[in-house]
């Protein structure tokens, strides 16, 4: 496969099997991820592998951390549990994490965007791989008492929870705004036009 087949494969796979991810590949996606761009090479990626109980016991987590969100009692019971059932979605979980030790907004951002950039080379490599992958965050990628599950502080920042296993299902792609309609080129009058008018389907 090469680079161009991986890009247009990737996809997020939500649904996977039991499976057991080999060591061999969880150290081969995390070769990748490193190989991420950063500004003054700062590395600031973090990576919290998570496999059988390990992910219970982030779920227990997750469920005290809703319970704290929740402003009155109104919740269900269920909804807890939902909670605390998600980490068991896959049998592998690997939270990618930044952390920036300056005090500077635009460093810590920078670092961010580094580590976004390393999640989606693990994501290919996890394609590559013949593996199934869904990058997800939601609530808890922003509560300090996950954050802290991880020995991370709450100015650090949860990227992502990649769920990774093998794939249950075969999700068609998602339709992308053609590249046409999102490229500019500058035109006579010093703004800017599309590269080439959208493809508009016909029906
Ligand atoms: C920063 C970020 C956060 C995301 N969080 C979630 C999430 O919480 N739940 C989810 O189902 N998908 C999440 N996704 C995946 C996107 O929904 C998915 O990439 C998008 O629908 C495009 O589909 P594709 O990945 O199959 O191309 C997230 C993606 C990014 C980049």
């Amino acid at each position: 496969m090469n680079f161009f087949e991986l890009a247009e494969r990737r996809r997020s796979i939500g649904k996977v099997t039991d499976r057991p991810v080999p060591q061999v590949l969880i150290e081969h996606l995390l070769h990748a991820a490193i190989q991420a761009p950063n500004h003054h090479l700062t590395q600031p990626w973090r990576f919290f592998i998570l496999q059988g109980e390990a992910r219970k016991r982030l779920g227990t987590c997750m469920a005290e951390a809703a319970r704290q969100r929740a402003d009155t009692a109104e919740k269900e019971e269920a909804y807890f549990q939902r909670e605390a059932e998600k980490p068991m979605r896959a049998p592998l979980l690997i939270t990618v994490a930044s952390v920036s030790d300056r005090d500077d907004p635009l460093r810590i951002h920078e670092d961010q965007l580094a580590t976004a950039a390393a999640v989606e080379n693990l994501l290919l490599a996890a394609t590559e791989a013949g593996l199934a992958a869904q990058w997800r965050t939601g609530k808890p990628a922003y509560d300090d008492h996950v954050k802290a599950f991880f020995g991370l502080r709450p100015q650090d920042s949860i990227i992502a929870f990649l769920y990774i296993g093998y794939a249950a299902i075969d999700p068609p792609p998602r339709e992308r705004i053609p590249w046409q309609a999102v490229s500019f080129l500058p035109d006579s009058t010093n703004g800017w036009q599309p590269l080439q008018p959208p493809h508009t389907p016909t029906s």
